[in-house]
C-alpha cells in the first residue's frame, strides 16, 4: 500500500496535494452467520440517525445508561464549540459499569486476567468482585488520600485488573482520572501529573513485560521528582502489589505519603462508598495525547456524553452480546482501552480478557493459545499487532481451535494484504472485520462499517458512524466533492456526544488546533459553523467509504501510538552538544511509521557516537521506549530555507528513499547531497541505527 507523503512543518506543500495511489478493493459481504446474530442488521437504523434527527438521535445511546436525574437538553451549543450534552442529567459512571449489573450478572466474569508468565494462573473477577474492589479502593482514595469529586488522580499502571478498578474508584467519587500509559517514562508521567494538577499517584511495585520484571517503583520516584520540578507536589502515592500474596515491603516508609494498597484494603474489606451522581458534563477523565508542540494535550472527556457514546458504539460496532468473550489487546493507557475495554464493554456487562504482556511472549502463538483456551469470540487490535503476528508465524492461527466471529482493527491504516490475512487466516472467513477510525479526542468510533449491515472493504475504514457527518476539505476550506476519491483534510461537520470538551487548562489550544482552521463565524452558536479538523488526510470513494491516509500535522503514528515530532526534538535538544534536531517519520514494515532523527552538533562537540547515545537515552528517559528512533544521524548541515527554517520535508524524503523534489530554493542545496551520500554509504543498516531492545513489545494499541 502506498502512503501519503507526510509534510511535517512544511506549509509550503499543500496538505491536499497528498499523493494517492489507491486501488479500489472489491467489497465483501459480512458472513451470514454473523449477520443472523448481529445487534444491528436493519437498515432502518440509518434513518433514525439521519441529519434531520440530529442531535436527538443520540438519545438512543444515552438511554442505554441509568441516569440519576434525566437530562432536559440533549445538546447545548451556547458556547460552541464547547458543547454540552445531556444537560440537566446526572449519573455515575462506576454505577453504570458495575452496580447496576449486580441484580442479573453478579457472578458473571467482568474480567479474566491473564498474567504474562504462563505458569501463573489466570484470575477471574466477577461483577460482584469488581464491585467490592472498586468500593474498597474508593474508600481508600477518599479516606487516606483525601480525594473528592473534581480532584485529578494520575494512574500509572500496567495491564492488570487494578487499573480498571482504580479508574472506576475515581469515577465512583466523581474524581477525574488521568491514566498515563505504563510504558511512558517517569519523566513523561511527571509532566502529565503536573499539567493535570494531580496530588495523588496510583501505581504498582512492578509487572512483567516480554519476560522481564519492570520496576514501576523506581519510575514513580522519577515521576514525583519530575512533577516537583514543574511545581506540582504529589502528596500521596498508592502502591498496588503485583503479587498480593507475597510478603515484603512494597513501599519505603515515606511516612504519610506512600501507601501499601493491598495491606490497607485488607483492613477495609466490605467498605461501601455511595456512587456520587455527577452532572453529565462533569469531566470523567483526562487522556494525554501528542500534538504539534512539545507539550502533551490533556483531552478532557465528559461523564454523560462520553459514556453514552462509548456504550452505544460498543453495542453497534463491537456488536457485544452478554455471552461473548471479548478481548481487546490495546493497553488501557490509551483511549482504545478506556472506551473499548473499560467503559463501553463494562456498561454492557461484557466479559473481557485482560492480558498483562506482549502478544508474542514467550512465542508467537501466545495470542492464539489464550484466544483458543478462553473461547474468545471478539478480538480487537491494531494493524501493527496483526502485522507482527503474521510475520512471526503466518500459519499460527490455523493450528488452534479459534472461534472468532468479530475482529476489529484500529489505530492505523491497514494494508489490504494484512487485512486479508486477518480475515482469511485469523477469522477463517467466518468473522466479520471492522476497521474503526477515530482518535483520542473523539472518544469513540467515527468511521466504520456496521458489521451486520455493511459490506467490508479491505484498506478502507468504511462509511461515517451513525450520527456523524464528515467532509473532506481542501486547505482553503473548500469541500472536496463527496465520493470523488480526491484527497483532503478529514473534518466532522457536527458535534457528537463522545467528543472531548476541551484541552485541560488550555481552551485556546482546543480552539486553535481543532476549530479555527475552518470556522465560518467566530462568535457563532450554530454548530454548522464549527467543523472539527481531525488532522488526518483522507479520501472518500463513490460508495461513501472513507480511506484514512495518515496525519497531516507534526504527529507520527508509531504502532498506533501518537508521538509529536516536537516532543522528540525537545528531548534531543536537552543534550548539550546538540545545536539543532529534526525528527521525521519513516515507513516501517511492522510499526507503520517510526521516527528518524537528524542532528547538527555545536562547533567543537564531543565524539558524535557519544552524542548519538546520549540522545537515544534522553528520548527514552523523557518519553519512553515507544519513541525510540529507527536511526539517529549526525549531519554536517541541515537543509534550510533562505529564512533559516529546517526543511523537514526534504529530510523525510531522504529517510524514506523518495525523491526530494525541487530543492533549488534552499539556502544550502549542497547539504542535501551530503546527507544523501551519508545514507548511501552507510546504507539503511548503518551503525547509526538505534538498537531496539524492547523489540516488538511496544505494540499496545
Ligand atoms: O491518524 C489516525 C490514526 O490514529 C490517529 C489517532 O490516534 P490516537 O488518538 O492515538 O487514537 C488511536 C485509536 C483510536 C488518527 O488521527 N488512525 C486511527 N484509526 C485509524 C487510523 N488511521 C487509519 N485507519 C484507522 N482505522
Amino acid at each position: 500500500m502506498s502512503s501519503p507523503r507526510e509534510t511535517p512543518n512544511d506549509p509550503e506543500v499543500s496538505e491536499a496535494q497528498i499523493a494517492v495511489h489507491w486501488k479500489e478493493e472489491p467489497r465483501i459481504d459480512p458472513p451470514a452467520e454473523f449477520v443472523a446474530q448481529a445487534n444491528v442488521a436493519d437498515v432502518a437504523v440509518r434513518g433514525r440517525f439521519a441529519i434531520g434527527r440530529f442531535p436527538e438521535c443520540f438519545r438512543e445511546y444515552a438511554e442505554l445508561l441509568d441516569w440519576a436525574t434525566p437530562w432536559h437538553t440533549t445538546l447545548d451549543t451556547e458556547r460552541a464549540p464547547f458543547y454540552r450534552w445531556f444537560v440537566g442529567g446526572t449519573l455515575n459512571a462506576a454505577y453504570n459499569c458495575v452496580d447496576r449489573h449486580l441484580a442479573r450478572h453478579a457472578s458473571k466474569p467482568a474480567f479474566i486476567w491473564v498474567p504474562e508468565p504462563e505458569g501463573e494462573p489466570s484470575r477471574v473477577l466477577t461483577y460482584r468482585d469488581l464491585y467490592e474492589h472498586v468500593n474498597a479502593f474508593a474508600a481508600l482514595l477518599r479516606d487516606r488520600a483525601g480525594v473528592n469529586a473534581g480532584d485529578r488522580v494520575t494512574i500509572h499502571l500496567p495491564m492488570v485488573p487494578e487499573l480498571p478498578i482504580s479508574m472506576l474508584a475515581c469515577a465512583r467519587l466523581g474524581a477525574i482520572h488521568s491514566v498515563v500509559f505504563g510504558g511512558f517514562s517517569g519523566d513523561a508521567c511527571g509532566v502529565r501529573i503536573a499539567d493535570s494538577g494531580s496530588r495523588v499517584l496510583v501505581t504498582m511495585d512492578g509487572s512483567y513485560r516480554n519476560g522481564k520484571w519492570l520496576d514501576h517503583r523506581g519510575t514513580a520516584d522519577v515521576a514525583v521528582a519530575a512533577a516537583r520540578r514543574e511545581g506540582q507536589e504529589v502528596d500521596h502515592r498508592l502502591f498496588w502489589r503485583r503479587h498480593p500474596e507475597r510478603p515484603g515491603a512494597v513501599a519505603p516508609p515515606a511516612a504519610g505519603r506512600d501507601l501499601d494498597v493491598n495491606a490497607e484494603l485488607r483492613r477495609r474489606r466490605g467498605s461501601l462508598v455511595p456512587p456520587v451522581p455527577m452532572p453529565a458534563e462533569a469531566p470523567l477523565f483526562l487522556m494525554y495525547t501528542s500534538g504539534t508542540t512539545g507539550r502533551p494535550k490533556g483531552c478532557q472527556h465528559s461523564t454523560g456524553g462520553y459514556l453514552a457514546y462509548a456504550v452505544g458504539t460498543s453495542r453497534i460496532y463491537q456488536d457485544l452480546h452478554p455471552e461473548d468473550i471479548y478481548w481487546c489487546l490495546a493497553d488501557i493507557g490509551w483511549i482504545t482501552g478506556h472506551s473499548y475495554i473499560v467503559y463501553g464493554p463494562l456498561a454492557l456487562a461484557t466479559t473481557s480478557v485482560l492480558y498483562e504482556g506482549v502478544p508474542t511472549f514467550p512465542d508467537p502463538a501466545r495470542t492464539w493459545r489464550i484466544a483458543a483456551k478462553l473461547g474468545v469470540t471478539t478480538l480487537h487490535t491494531s494493524p501493527t499487532t496483526i502485522r507482527l503476528l503474521r510475520k512471526a508465524d503466518p500459519d499460527g492461527p490455523r493450528r488452534f481451535d479459534l472461534r472468532f466471529k468479530h475482529l476489529t482493527t484500529v489505530g492505523e491504516p491497514i494494508e489490504p494484504e494484512v487485512w486479508r490475512w486477518y480475515y482469511e487466516t485469523v477469522g477463517r472467513k467466518r468473522a466479520v472485520i471492522v476497521d474503526t477510525w477515530w482518535q483520542t479526542e473523539t472518544g469513540g468510533v467515527l468511521c466504520s462499517t456496521i458489521p451486520g449491515l455493511d459490506p467490508m472493504k479491505p484498506g478502507s475504514t468504511g462509511p461515517a458512524a451513525l450520527g456523524i457527518f464528515p467532509s473532506i476539505v481542501d486547505d482553503e476550506g473548500v469541500e472536496v466533492p463527496a465520493g470523488s476519491g480526491r484527497a483532503g483534510n478529514l473534518c466532522i461537520r457536527n458535534p457528537w456526544p463522545g467528543m472531548f470538551q476541551t484541552i485541560w487548562g488550555d481552551p485556546e489550544r482546543f480552539l486553535a488546533t481543532y476549530f479555527r482552521k475552518y470556522n465560518r463565524a467566530p462568535h457563532s452558536r450554530d454548530w454548522r459553523d464549527w467543523p472539527y479538523f481531525a488532522g488526518d488526510g483522507a479520501t472518500q470513494s463513490a460508495d461513501g467509504y472513507f480511506r484514512v491516509l495518515g496525519r497531516v500535522d507534526d504527529v507520527i503514528n508509531v504502532a498506533g501510538h501518537r508521538l509529536g515530532t516536537k516532543e522528540i526534538e525537545s528531548a534531543c535538544l536537552s543534550v548539550p552538544d546538540v545545536a539543532e534536531a529534526a525528527v521525521v517519520p519513516v515507513h516501517d514494515e511492522l510499526k507503520g511509521r517510526r521516527p528518524e532523527v537528524y542532528l547538527a552538533l555545536k562547533p567543537g562537540s564531543a565524539d558524535p557516537g557519544a552524542v548519538v547515545l546520549a540522545v537515544a537515552r534522553a528520548i527514552e528517559n523523557q518519553i519512553g521506549k515507544i519513541a525510540r528512533p529507527r536511526a539517529i544521524r549526525v549531519v554536517p548541515d541541515m537543509p534550510k530555507t533562505r529564512s533559516g527554517k529546517i526543511m523537514r520535508r526534504v529530510l523525510s524524503a531522504l529517510s524514506n528513499a523518495q525523491d526530494v523534489g525541487d530543492i533549488t530554493t534552499l539556502a544550502n542545496p549542497e547539504a542535501v547531497a551530503a546527507i544523501q551520500a551519508m545514507i548511501d554509504v552507510r546504507g539503511r543498516a548503518s551503525p547509526a541505527r538505534v538498537p531496539d531492545p524492547a523489540g516488538p513489545s511496544d505494540t499496545n494499541q
